[in-house]
């Protein structure tokens, strides 16, 4: 009797049925194990995961302090503005603004104002995190490289650069600790 190719493995199922599906198993193990360890290089690390967020303690920071902390690479001041400094940012009518934005939408609670520490001219890191740094003709910020001067509000109001501060992603995890990120 001539060979078919149709002989039956036990049970009655054609052999070459048979094989195919034996080997589609071994392929989709194959694939699986291979998978895997490329699936698993893609989890961020746990280091990176740890950048992708910044807890900042505010109970150090004294009222009219500020400090930068860094985010994702970037730069964050963080300042403890006193009640002049909210007075002053809260009295400037929006038509005065380039980019125009209350102080009230720019923060969470008072006293805290906290901004990504770069002029949105060129990209420079702007004076007036420490005491004696030159905080401009507004009290904010200063970025000397062409002039751009911001407000206690980190909004822009003189010199090149075209937007306010920008404001990151942040929330309060308790009355003294924020998380940014
Ligand atoms: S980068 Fe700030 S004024 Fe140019």
């Amino acid at each position: 009797m001539a060979d078919s190719g149709e002989a039956t493995a036990s049970g009655g199922t054609p052999r070459r049925d048979f094989l195919n599906l034996v080997t589609a198993s071994f392929a989709a193990v194959g694939v699986g194990a291979i998978a895997w360890p490329f699936i698993n290089s893609m989890q961020p690390a746990r280091d990176v995961l740890a950048l992708a967020s910044t807890d900042v303690d505010l109970a150090p920071i004294a009222v009219g302090q500020a400090v930068t902390v860094m985010w994702r690479g970037k730069p964050i001041f963080v300042r403890s503005r006193t009640a002049q400094e909210i007075e002053a940012a809260r009295a400037v009518p929006l038509n005065d603004l380039k980019d125009p934005q209350t102080d009230q939408a720019r923060i969470q609670r008072d006293p805290w104002l906290v901004v990504i520490g770069i002029c949105t001219h060129l990209g420079c890191v702007p004076l007036g995190q420490k005491p004696t740094d030159p905080r401009g003709p507004y009290g904010g910020w200063f970025c000397p490289c062409h002039g751009s001067a911001y407000d206690t509000s980190g909004r822009i109001r003189q010199g090149p650069a075209p937007l306010n501060l920008a404001v990151p992603p942040y929330a309060f995890t308790s009355d003294t600790k924020i998380r940014i990120g």
